[in-house]
């Protein structure tokens, strides 16, 4: 194939992308990777994406810019799939990616466990006051015992609940957008069935360790739980479904948690909440409008200071998966160009 009518594939992020590097070597495709100065982000910005996908087959992405119908028509018709290294793809327009018969790929699975861990990490931190803990003696709760309320019971849920069985809680409850009761032979349930122990363990005792059961009323799982972890995608049905009703709901003593997207919790909400000791604590890896937070953003004021654990969204964060991510993203990438050594297709692809 002659250099100009190889498919040119756009990588919008440095991502340790070995599949993308050979593909490029063995002269399959052409590559333009973002490449960041000193003083710029480690993932491109709109104007440079905009400027560099005319022609493009393939457009590798990270969250920070919305993949919509104008970048897509800047690319033009050439275009067949846009991947994201990311499980979530609230940032990719699916409908006009649709209307364009563009592709979308994400990266499911490979980050469940990294994220499942990080949303201990919070639980524990918030619990256990570790922010308070450089300064004044404390106690917290243990999660012995506690009732944990999930909001969305997809693999990083599931995940976390098989970690979670170490913790002894009482009671895990889950909501899922339609009744979904507890069966492992339910394909929906996969993650758990795959779990050696977990699994065992029912085969054994006709039930799991810890009680897993469908919470299918939201404000029943906010009453209950004395954790509530926020895992669900964001959607137009998911956006601030952490609401002023929600957490008017919640314990006093009850924590929230949020791995998943900033849109699912409402902040100015939240906010009130906190200071108005509705709740005890919030311990968060996303917020609305990550990331560019203020100093003076209201979940940072000082008052607040002992019951807000907030961190910069980085739950997938290991090393082993971000490159388990980095090469699936390539994979989907590669897959809809019919590029992959195997002849196989899209490994996880969105269903538009
Ligand atoms: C991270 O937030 C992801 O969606 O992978």
């Amino acid at each position: 194939m002659t250099e100009s009518v190889l498919p040119l594939v756009v990588q919008c992020c440095e991502m340790p992308t070995d599949e993308i590097r050979a593909a490029h070597v063995q002269g399959k495709i052409r590559l333009r990777v973002w490449k960041p100065g000193p003083s710029d982000h480690l993932c491109a910005n709109r104007a440079w994406v905009l400027e560099q996908v005319p022609g493009a087959s393939a457009i590798l992405c990270v969250l920070n810019v919305k993949m919509d119908s104008e970048i897509m028509d800047a690319a033009g018709p050439s275009l067949r799939v846009v991947s994201t290294m990311s499980v979530g793809f609230d940032h990719i327009d699916l409908e006009a990616a649709k209307a364009r018969h563009v592709r979308v790929g994400h990266t499911p699975s490979v980050l469940n466990d990294a994220v499942a861990d990080l949303t201990l990490l919070l639980m524990l931190m918030i619990t256990r006051r570790a922010m308070e803990s450089a300064r004044v003696g404390f106690t917290g709760p243990s999660l012995h015992g506690k009732t944990i309320g999930l909001i969305g019971f997809g693999g990083i849920a599931q995940t976390l609940v098989t970690k979670l069985q170490a913790f002894h809680p009482g009671r895990i409850l889950y909501k899922t957008s339609a009744p979904k009761p507890f069966d492992l032979k339910n394909p929906a349930f996969s993650f758990l069935a795959a779990d050696p122990l977990f699994s065992s363990y029912i085969q054994v005792h006709g039930s799991p360790p810890v009680p897993v059961e469908n919470e299918p009323d939201l404000h029943t799982l906010a009453a209950e739980s004395d954790i509530v972890v926020v895992l669900a995608n964001l959607s137009a049905s998911t956006h601030h479904v952490v609401d002023a009703a929600f957490l008017e709901k919640m314990k006093p003593s009850a924590y929230l948690v949020n791995v998943s997207r900033g849109g699912l919790v409402d902040t100015a909400a939240l906010i009130h909440a906190l200071h108005a000791d509705q709740i005890a604590g919030a311990a968060l890896d996303v917020v609305e409008g990550e990331p560019n937070i203020p100093a003076d953003h209201g979940l940072l004021a000082p008052e607040l200071a002992d019951k807000v654990v907030l961190l910069s969204h980085i739950a997938s964060g290991t090393i082993e998966t971000r490159h388990a991510m980095a090469s699936l993203c390539a994979r989907n990438g590669l897959g809809a160009l019919g590029l992959l050594a195997d002849g196989s297709e899209m490994p996880a692809e969105v269903q538009t």
